[in-house]
């Protein structure tokens, strides 16, 4: 991923009941208290993340286009490769340069990665970039609820930042490895800031005085929330609940322009807005409150009614955009790293900037939450009073309140266009790829593929993130889903005169094809940021970008159709994004051991995508594939 209310939720089976299913347990701190130093020291230990060798990110380049480009696309593309790694040519030099680069910085690509893939990338950050997130609806249903939930789950969040703050949050791991850890100490008191050709990310709780407040929106306006008393003691959910009743009451009425529509303009123009805004000194202190901000909590008025089934495609809607400026889309501050997000109706989940960090750390953190919030509330000793909530002041001068009406508009037409399914599959999780010894994730990636090629006849480019947390500073590569051996087995399914048997066999290569090139990624050994980081070795250099990134193969390679991603859970959640293309799909999916939830978003405005055909051709993959799987005899593995 880089990159209205739904017609309808896709019901595939019969969906699970709305509530929290998986029992988990709270994430326990490594120490009750500080661990100063644990950090770093952990960091260090990782490896550097690989430059990988040149030929062989060549030649796996040319194996990854075989199943999406023609045949003499692909000679052509051949021959412009050939050229470009032969002895003493522009690659050995961009080699080289890279190699020097890996030598002198802690991760080669990190920082690339970051500018090229979010903070140059002007589309704006709402849909195109910034994830959703969607948790089972939970049992309130008015305000009163709505607050002690969002008590709960402000007090939830605070207990998790303890161990960040202490360093003690436990190492994650990865197929044994241990993983960086650096994503967590970034989601919490960051922002992004717009700029007129780049954005930054400023973080603030590294700063000499963290920040001790968050910020609470509702009805479009925004209020300074300190959530730790004088002793340094995060506030109790009484005292949470007591605030944020505060707040609901002095912004009964939308009474202000609903200047957090301004973060969901395109970048430049927002960079530019931006500039006039802060040119105010109350807008700037304002604007600051809210950046310095540990995260937001965005409290939504009450929504149309609609059916259980729907609930969680209108959920992935609200916690994606708002629904538009008439709904919820102002009653956010989309450059936030971390926004809750609490309808009145039990609707909940989150929205995050994706500059920072990817879904996994994120979602560990709402697990976490979930967990906590489970807990018995303890008894609580009544406390002394509180000072009220600060509202934020804006004044809005003509100019700011003519972009403020064009950001409506543009919000409006993106949430138009934008189509999401949220479609629970139910015959089955990991459970089943696992019984039959197959990886759960590659399973589900070639039933995409197979989904895709009965739509369209055809295999396309396929997106899948990898983690590269194995590595210090390590984001992402792409996992190609799309192989030789994946596009055999699609070609095959629905031939009648193959054998089960065939048909079996060329299933069980491409799952395993699938699972070979995840561990390629996941150990740094991936193509896509190699050559990436070759062609920004270039331009650094100021040499002129070598003819195999002008090709129009590298350009058909980098038009994902299909752009997916695992962020799985242990709560029944789920996360969702946006297409990158505007003739594509984004797909984000939970496997859970007996069911998963998919995330399928994809434009009203192509005529060559339709969200609910993919989710039924998704189904019917997945069940003929289990058939085939069942009713076959396998050869002893
Ligand atoms: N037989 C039996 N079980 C198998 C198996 C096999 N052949 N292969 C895998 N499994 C099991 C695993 O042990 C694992 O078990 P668990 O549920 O007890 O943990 C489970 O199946 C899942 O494994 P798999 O489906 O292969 O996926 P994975 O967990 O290795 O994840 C990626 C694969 C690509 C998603 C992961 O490596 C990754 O990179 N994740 C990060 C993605 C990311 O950053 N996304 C967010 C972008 S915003």
């Amino acid at each position: 991923m880089w990159g209205i209310c739904s017609r309808a939720m896709v019901k595939l089976g019969l969906a699970k009941p709305s509530g929290l299913v998986k029992p988990c347990h709270l994430v326990k701190p490594v120490s009750p208290t500080r661990v100063t130093g644990r950090y770093l020291t952990h960091q260090n230990s990782l490896p550097h993340l690989p430059v990988p060798p040149l030929q062989q990110t060549c030649d796996r380049y040319i194996t990854a286009l075989e199943p999406i480009v023609e045949v003499d696309e692909l000679q052509h593309t051949k021959e412009l490769v050939e050229e470009f790694q032969k002895p003493g040519g522009i690659g050995e030099r961009l080699q080289r340069g890279l190699e020097k680069r890996a030598s002198n910085t802690e991760n080669w690509l990190s920082e690339w990665w970051v500018q090229v893939a979010y903070l140059d990338y002007r589309s704006p950050v709402v849909v195109h970039s910034n994830p959703g997130l969607v948790l089972p609806r939970m049992n309130f249903r008015d305000k009163q609820g709505q607050i002690r939930f969002a008590a709960k789950l402000i007090a939830g969040v605070l207990d998790f930042k303890t161990m960040i703050d202490n360093e003690s949050l436990p190492v994650e791991y990865l197929g044994g490895k241990p993983l960086c850890m650096n994503q967590y100490y970034e989601v919490l008191s960051s922002c992004r800031i717009p700029g007129l050709k780049r954005d930054s990310v400023v973080n603030h709780a590294k700063s000499s005085q963290p920040p001790k407040h968050i910020i609470v929106v509702h009805n479009f306006q925004f209020f300074v929330l300190d959530v730790y008393n004088s002793d340094g003691t995060p506030l109790t959910v009484d005292q949470l609940c007591v605030q944020l009743d505060r707040i609901c009451n002095a912004s009964l009425q939308t009474t202000t322009e609903p200047v957090g529509i301004l973060t969901t303009l395109r970048r430049d123009s927002w960079g530019k807005a931006y500039i006039n805004l802060i040119k105010d000194k109350t807008n700037k202190e304002s604007v600051t409150a809210i950046q310095r901000s540990i995260f937001t909590v965005c409290l939504d008025g009450a929504m149309p009614q609609v059916s259980e089934e729907t609930h969680r495609s209108c959920a992935a809607i609200q916690m994606l955009h708002g629904g538009g400026a008439q709904w919820n889309s102002g009653n956010r501050w989309f450059d936030k790293t971390l926004q809750f997000i609490i309808g009145e109706d039990g609707m909940c989940g989150a929205n995050y900037e994706h500059a920072p960090a990817e879904g996994p750390p994120i979602v560990a953190l709402i697990d976490h939450v979930v967990e906590y919030m489970r807990k018995p509330e303890m008894a609580q000793s009544p406390t002394v009073p509180l000072p009220m909530p600060q509202i934020l002041h804006f004044s809005i001068t003509p100019e700011i309140k003519e972009v403020i009406e064009e950001a409506k508009q543009s919000m409006n037409t993106l949430a138009q266009d934008l189509d999401m399914r949220v479609m629970v599959f139910s015959h089955f999780g990991k459970n089943v790829p696992k019984a039959h010894k197959m990886s759960p994730d590659a399973f589900i990636q070639i039933a995409l593929q197979l989904a895709y090629y009965r739509m369209y006849q055809r295999c396309c480019a396929t997106y899948e993130s990898a983690s590269l947390r194995m590595f210090r500073l390590g984001r992402t590569d792409t996992i190609r889903s799309a192989s030789s051996a994946s596009a055999a087995f699609v070609k095959a399914f629905d031939n009648p005169r193959l054998q089960n048997t065939e048909k079996l066999d060329l299933m069980e290569k491409a799952v395993k094809a699938h699972k070979s090139y995840t561990n390629m990624a996941i150990s740094g050994q991936a193509i896509d940021r190699h050559l990436l980081g070759l062609k920004m070795q270039a331009i650094d250099e100021k040499l002129s970008v070598p003819n195999i990134f002008k090709d129009p193969a590298y350009a058909k390679a980098l038009h994902y159709h299909l752009s997916t991603s695992q962020v799985p859970s242990k709560t029944d959640c789920l996360m969702c994004f946006g297409p990158v293309v505007p003739n594509g799909y984004g797909i984000c999916y939970n496997p859970m051991n007996d069911h998963i939830n998919f995330a399928v978003s994809s434009f009203n405005s192509s005529k060559e995508t339709n969200g609910a055909h993919l989710a039924q051709s998704m189904e019917r993959a997945l069940l003929d594939m289990w058939t085939l799987l069942e009713q076959t005899p396998r050869a002893k593995l």
